[in-house]
């Protein structure tokens, strides 16, 4: 889409949703997913150094909820317009992929309660593959998304809102 007409419907937007005038405290797609990462790291290390199993199914509750809203808002609205502007036939793809072995780990653990080793084996593959999959977003994706032409102000914006659409659904029904 030309950047005029976005620039066009950005403003009408603003006319229409009194919601825009707070835009400015939206961080970009980039800053929003950075800290998603970066939040769950700090869990995973919490996690870590937790003893007590009530602390770690605690810790493993968050991190799940984080890393399954995360996951969806990446899928549903961040993805598809990469793979759009990237022209991208691997990044996304492979990422998919990766979500899905995540995924699978999730509903693992998610809910059960930490039983010795083996729970603690889950979390910890788990965090590996976070690990090397936000890696891969941030050394790999992220810099030719910041050089592509997404708008990455108005990107950040939508991610927003699902995510916490998506927060107040799971706090709901959990
Ligand atoms: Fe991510
Ligand atoms: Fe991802």
């Amino acid at each position: 889409m030309p950047s005029s007409s976005t620039a066009t419907s950005a403003r009408t937007a603003r006319k229409t949703a009194p919601r825009r005038s707070v835009s400015k405290k939206t961080p970009d797609a980039i800053a929003l997913l950075r800290a998603d990462h970066k939040k769950v790291a700090d869990l995973f290390d919490q996690f870590e150094k937790s003893r007590s199993a009530t602390k770690k199914q605690q810790l493993v509750a968050e991190i799940c909820l984080e890393l399954t809203v995360h996951a969806q808002i990446e899928e549903e609205i961040f993805y598809p317009e990469v793979q759009v502007a990237l022209k991208d036939k691997t990044l996304v793809p492979e990422a998919k992929v990766e979500h899905q072995s995540v995924k699978d780990l999730i509903a693992a653990v998610e809910g059960v309660a930490p039983s010795g080793e083996d729970y603690d084996a889950k979390v910890k593959v788990m965090s590996e593959w976070v690990k090397h999959h936000v890696k891969e977003e941030q050394n790999e994706m992220f810099p030719k998304v910041k050089n592509s032409r997404l708008d990455l102000a108005d990107l950040g914006e939508r991610l927003m809102q699902r995510k916490e659409e998506l927060m107040a659904e799971r706090l709901a029904t959990h």
